[in-house]
């Protein structure tokens, strides 16, 4: 069945690549500030006399889904490399540029001479075919020559902790001695970590060394990397990884602070791995999950489109072990043969062997390990499958004017119905009846809206036909504040939660984006984001705490209500938790005067104590920042409430979520 036409809408721009580009980008921005001058004025839209609220929780009017909030991620913002994925060495494959080698320095204490140079001729691998080449002229001790690396904007040391190192060498002479690889801090020249590393002479082989802290160091982010030699010679260097302790301890795993900014969120999936960043600016640059899995030597990494290189360390193995460290599910998007510039695969013959890929990747996902892929799987340290209920076939396809998303969704949908019956299938834009012979279960609807647009959007599905796909609205985000949302970010993302959950019998998934964004000016491309980071530190947005709250009190049915007296910048959700017999109440007072309610609270007899908590602000500009984490945040308190009348005020620029036991 075919949605209505007004279900599919991306209200930010027609031309997709225009994120990706400075121009483009600033446009959008300069409207989204244009819209938030704008949105202040319409915020005092209130009723000053109080607004009657009927609840019944023992009506169920609709279900809520259980999945309904979740997480989407993609290599945007550095939100894997600088980001979640731990790796403290930014460009570690010495990838070179116009510029020289990225992130990469010569070093030459006293009177050391010394050059480097990438050499295209030897590599340890297939993926990484070259190396950088440190020729030392003269060296010796106290005189030592060598490269560093900065990190990402810095490379975070904290005390008594051992960082795990790993690099590819290869030597010709044995006289140059040991590499030594050390922690050294920016500001003062301390060494704070050490160790030697003894290369021998032959081919390329890989070494792990360790670097461990002292108890008495004081956490800074200051820091870099040196390999250094004391005496003259050759060295070449491949894949110079450094890893901190990581989430769970994985070898190859993520930052524990943001892992537990996530966790926190209470997310029930995560959408991966893209966005843009599936489909890449042109047909060569598509997420192909066979180069993102294996040891990290056999990963070439790939051109992403958010202007930087992604090295693949966080692939789709370490994807999935996400979710398996925050007990969630993946949502699966495949590659469906459309990319950023507007080029497509046509479907048939061509696009067959991108269909067969996808197949493979659910078969890597979800096989057994006596299946090619699942042994794969099995091979890369994770014999368990991982558990799978949605595919997702493309990205925004409704950029696609050629008007082939039809017949490409059918081809893939085919195909993986026909391997795997028992999955559901999202498609990423309406697909039409009469052209597609294969209907998707669900359909991804994206929403990126300045904060006055998306306080008047919080209708839109209310009367939606509930007779086509499932809706998942897979990035949603009112642009209000930057690098994070502001309050009036917060206000307007409630507002749109208040809706979602309204509507959850036909809205069943939903996952804000951007998630995270490293707040180093040079590594940033998007406005708008969740979380906020740099190499030592994160915080978390109001519209952070505003998700986490909704997410972390939601029933399992909405509850039959009625409101008059309201204006339109108060919105409200009711669900309720069947199992603990709890009435989730969530208000929303969006504008600039508190507003006065009396709430007729049905099947409740008796006084009660509900559990309140609430996240205000002075203004709609307020927000957190690295530097002043939480201006904003929740604050519990006991809340007084009576069965039948109780009268309530919500102050101005208010979110509140209470807690009511029915019994
Ligand atoms: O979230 C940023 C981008 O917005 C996503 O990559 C893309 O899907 C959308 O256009």
């Amino acid at each position: 069945m075919q949605r209505a036409p007004k279900a599919t809408t991306h209200d930010l721009s027609r031309n997709k690549m225009s994120y990706a580009v400075t121009g483009g980008f600033l446009l959008v921005c300069l409207s989204a500030l244009l819209c938030e001058a704008l949105s202040a004025q319409t915020h005092s839209l209130q009723s000053a006399s109080p607004v009657q609220l009927t609840i019944d929780p023992t009506q169920i009017v609709t279900p809520v889904s259980p999945m309904l909030y979740g997480m989407m991620t993609e290599e945007i913002n550095h939100a894997f490399d600088g980001g979640l994925y731990a790796e403290l060495i930014q460009n570690r494959t010495f990838r070179g540029s116009w510029q020289g080698i990225e992130h990469w320095t010569l070093v030459r204490n006293g009177v050391a001479k010394a050059s480097m140079q990438v050499d295209r001729s030897s590599g340890p691998s297939k993926a990484l075919p070259y190396s950088v080449r440190l020729n030392v002229d003269s060296a010796s001790r106290g005189n030592e020559a060598g490269l560093s690396n900065g990190g990402y904007w810095g490379i975070a040391v904290k005390p008594h902790t051992a960082y795990r190192g790993l690099l590819y060498a290869k030597l010709d002479d044995p006289a140059i001695g040991p590499v030594t690889a050390r922690l050294i801090s920016d500001r003062t020249g301390a060494v704070l970590a050490e160790a030697k590393i003894p290369i021998h002479t032959g081919d390329w082989s890989s070494y792990h060394y360790t670097l461990t802290t002292n108890a008495e160091l004081v956490p800074s982010s200051e820091n870099h990397l040196q390999l250094s030699v004391e005496h003259s010679g050759r060295v070449w260097l491949q894949l110079v990884s450094l890893m901190p302790p990581t989430f769970n301890d994985r070898p190859n795993g993520n930052r524990v602070d943001l892992m537990e900014r996530m966790a926190a969120l209470h997310p029930r999936f995560l959408r991966l791995p893209g966005g843009n960043y599936l489909e890449g600016d042109r047909l060569n640059d598509w997420y192909n999950f066979k180069e993102t899995i294996g040891p990290l030597v056999d990963r070439p990494g790939h051109q992403a489109p958010w202007t930087y290189w992604s090295t693949d360390g966080m692939g789709l193995l370490e994807f999935l072990e996400w979710c398996e460290d925050l007990k969630i599910e993946p949502v699966l998007a495949v590659y469906a043969g459309y990319s950023l510039r507007g080029d497509h695969i046509s479907p048939g013959k061509d696009l067959d062997p991108y269909v067969q890929a996808a197949i493979d990747e659910v078969e890597y996902v979800t096989g057994d390990s006596n299946t090619k892929w699942g042994a794969e799987r099995a091979r890369d340290g994770h014999p368990a499958p991982f558990p799978l209920h949605y595919i997702e076939i493309g990205n925004e396809d409704w950029f696609d004017k050629s008007g082939s998303y039809d017949a490409r969704f059918a081809q893939f949908a085919r195909a993986l119905r026909k391997q795997y019956p028992q999955y559901k299938l999202i498609s990423t834009a309406p697909v039409k009846e009469e052209a597609a012979d294969e209907q998707p279960d669900v359909q991804d609807d994206h929403y990126y809206k300045p904060s006055a647009e998306m306080l008047n959007f919080v209708h839109h599905y209310d009367d939606a036909p509930r007779t086509g796909p499932k809706i998942f609205i897979g990035e949603w985000a009112t642009l209000s504040g930057s690098p994070t949302p502001n309050f009036g970010g917060a206000l307007a993302d409630a507002a749109w939660m208040t809706s979602m959950e309204r509507n959850s019998d036909l809205i069943i998934m939903a996952s804000y984006a951007p998630l995270l964004v490293n707040v180093n000016p040079q590594a940033s491309q998007w406005r708008t984001n969740l979380i906020g980071y740099n190499a030592i530190k994160t915080y978390a947005s109001p519209s952070y705490y505003a998700q986490a709250l909704f997410a972390g009190h939601l029933g399992d049915g909405t509850a039959r209500t009625a409101i008059t007296g309201a204006g339109d910048r108060l919105f409200y959700s009711a669900t309720v938790s069947s199992n603990d017999q709890v009435l989730h109440l969530k208000l929303v007072n969006a504008s600039s005067q508190d507003q006065p309610l009396e709430i007729d609270l049905h099947g409740v007899t008796g006084e009660h104590t509900a559990k309140m908590t609430t996240l205000h602000a002075a203004t709609y500009e307020a927000t957190n920042t690295l530097n002043d984490p939480n201006l904003i945040h929740p604050v519990d308190a006991p809340l007084h409430v009576s069965g039948g009348n109780w009268k309530h005020t919500i102050p101005a620029l208010t979110i509140e979520v209470m807690d009511i036991p029915l019994h």
